[in-house]
């Protein structure tokens, strides 16, 4: 993936746990670069490996560590760093929703390298929708996908709740969320 994201999983640790703790898991992880660099990709495993010494650094299961990841991609990294792109994609979460499986077409014009995942939207109504998930990347991203999306409950001040109603395994090629989401806070 993009350095932008191992970048972020820095940035994210930095914060919360300092950077005596973000050295730890570097070299946990066996990862010895001094700085990602946003627009160069890195092998997926490197994003992987740094996930993984999180957990057993932070003491935290995998999956946690990927939904805070989540969040912090979209309240930190993407409106800080793509705060236009983000405003543009929607007024409300489920605006945003309906529109995601555009978002990374955009993004690919910034990082034509870029291998993204793709979304669909299925059974929407006022206040739920069903999320198809395709990604071409290793499993155990769900989590991070469901952090991203209370991510963006946040980001338009609306309570969400997300199910995991199908996983991708050997029967099926893509996973699928339930979101639901109440009026705005
Ligand atoms: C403007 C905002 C965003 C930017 C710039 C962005 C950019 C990226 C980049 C660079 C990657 C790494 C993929 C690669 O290097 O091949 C990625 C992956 C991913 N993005 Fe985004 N993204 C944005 C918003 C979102 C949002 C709002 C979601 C919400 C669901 C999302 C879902 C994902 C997922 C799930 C992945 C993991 C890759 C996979 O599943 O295969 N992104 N994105």
């Amino acid at each position: 993936m993009y350095g932008l994201v191992n970048k972020a999983i820095e940035q994210m640790v930095c914060i919360n746990h300092g950077k005596s703790t973000w050295e730890q898991i570097k070299a946990e992880a066996g990862v010895d670069a001094t700085g990602f660099i946003s627009n160069e990709p890195y092998p997926d495993d490197v994003t992987y490996r740094l996930v993984a010494a999180a957990s057993k650094t932070l003491q935290a299961p995998a999956e946690d560590i990927l939904k805070a990841f989540g969040e912090h991609w979209v309240l930190h990294t993407a409106l800080e760093s793509y705060g236009p792109m983000m405003r543009a994609t929607g007024n409300n979460l489920r605006d945003f929703l309906i529109r995601l499986p555009h978002l990374h077409t955009r993004v690919e014009l910034i990082y034509p390298e870029l291998k993204p995942p793709q979304f669909a939207c299925h059974e929407v109504g006022e206040s739920e929708l069903n999320l198809h998930y395709w990604t071409t990347r290793p499993p155990g991203l769900e989590p991070f996908v469901e952090g991203l999306v209370h991510g963006l409950g946040k980001m338009f001040d609306t309570p969400v709740r997300v199910e995991l109603l199908q996983q991708r395994d050997e029967n099926n090629d893509y996973s699928v969320f339930h979101v639901t989401w109440a009026e705005p806070a």
